[in-house]
């Protein structure tokens, strides 16, 4: 692979170790995939923060790195942990746990890392054509789809390392070429609230394995439902990206990509029954709700305080409701979560429940309406899930 001189003296270890290590591993990874070169990255997001998730082994790397003096050399955003920032007692975890997990979060601060959301382009929104180094799938997912970003779906350790070098190889969704559609596929039916659109995004991510589909029939989706369904469908595919005519931004046309379409699949609402059907670890009478997962726009907080503002009383079950930490510095928003947590609403900062181990505190039902939670809860939380409209939550909440 051809390295510029910079890259070279990192690569040499002019630089220290640390960076030279990070720099070979991207290296060889590039070369994996055909990459002549390494791009620059305006934007490195990181997943890997959940104590749960990365152990003694994370903790350990983190804090060396931390110790290092090296720092991220780009903006870095990272996932969040299982802590809310503001009250790290709310879920009653051992102090065992909450010092580690707060622990990996003082060394993230310290090599730089602005905040932690897995909605980071609620934060820094993606340009054009720009070149970033993401992990957490919804977050690749919606940068390519959406901004028409370059990302690979990375790794937590290569995100980490390209954060450290500020470059990742030039090579898969950083290129046109790789970014055409190779399945197309058709939707007739299908209802659009957040049940039946996160489904479809789980079922289009499964049926179409690792080929970028083109999905058409979604062209006047609205913007939250878009990331429901960009959000589910990163949680079963190992792409990172879906076409959607009219929606995506991408400067080609079906004319250029027809001949790379391999398979054409037509999907309605029974399929969509069936796929449900077919689901384990459903319950139906939630200790407490969840939305958030990704963390929430300001649209969803918008849209939830005026159907809450039709309804009187306050919430009699847990309502969770997670933001990434810097909402509340607009003064607009901050207006918004007060009213709703005037109606019992628990508003929690950088914290990702789903990664949780909520089975140990002693939860055994959760209410979402994220699909992504559907999918991950029962196998990280340990705890069973209903699917739920956000009708059907306030009702069952209020
Ligand atoms: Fe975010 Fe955790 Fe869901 S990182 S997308 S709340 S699984």
């Amino acid at each position: 692979m051809y390295l510029n001189r910079y890259e070279e003296k990192i690569y040499n270890g002019e630089y220290g170790e640390i960076l030279s290590k990070a720099i070979k591993i991207i290296v060889k990874i590039g070369e994996s995939v055909g990459a002549k070169r390494l791009i620059k990255i305006s934007h490195a997001h990181i997943s890997g923060v959940g104590y749960n998730n990365i152990g003694e082994a994370g903790l350990s790397l983190l804090r060396d790195l931390a110790s290092s003096g090296h720092r991220f050399s780009v903006f870095t955003t990272a996932n969040p942990g299982s802590v809310d920032l503001d009250s790290h007692r709310y879920f009653p975890y051992s102090e065992d746990f909450l010092r580690k997990q707060l622990e990996i979060l003082d060394h993230y601060k310290a090599l730089g890392v602005e905040t932690f959301t897995c909605a980071p382009y609620h934060i820094r929104e993606p340009r054009y054509r720009e070149h970033l180094s993401w992990a957490e799938s919804n977050a690749v997912i919606i940068a390519n789809s959406v901004y028409g970003a370059r990302t690979n779906k990375e790794s937590g350790l290569t995100a980490l390392f390209s954060a450290l070098i500020g470059r990742t190889y030039y090579g898969g969704l950083h290129l046109k070429r790789e970014r055409y559609p190779r399945i197309e596929i058709f939707i007739k039916n299908i209802n659009r609230d957040y049940v039946s659109i996160g489904l479809l995004g789980l079922y289009i991510g499964k049926i179409s394995e690792d080929k970028i589909p083109v999905v058409k029939g979604l062209e006047k989706i609205e913007r939250e439902k878009l990331k429901t369904f960009l959000a589910a469908f990163g949680t079963t595919s190992s792409q990172g990206m879906i076409y959607i005519p009219g929606v995506s931004r991408e400067d080609y046309k079906e004319s250029d990509y027809k001949r790379y379409i391999e398979d054409k699949i037509e999907i309605d609402s029974r399929e969509i029954k069936i796929f449900y059907e077919e689901q384990e670890n459903l319950c139906e009478d939630p200790e407490a709700f969840l939305i958030g997962c990704p963390h929430v726009s300001p649209d969803l907080i918008l849209e939830i305080k005026s159907m809450l503002d039709k309804i009187g009383g306050e919430a009699k079950k847990p309502v969770w409701l997670i933001i990434p930490p810097d909402y509340e510095k607009d003064p607009f928003i901050k207006n918004l979560l007060d009213k709703l947590r005037e109606k019992g609403i628990i508003v929690l900062k950088g914290i990702c429940p789903v990664i949780s181990p909520l089975n140990e505190i002693g939860y055994k039902c959760i209410g979402t309406i994220s699909s992504k939670a559907f999918f991950y809860m029962p196998r990280l939380a340990k705890v069973k899930i209903s699917l739920m409209d956000l009708p059907t939550i306030i009702s069952k909440a209020f």
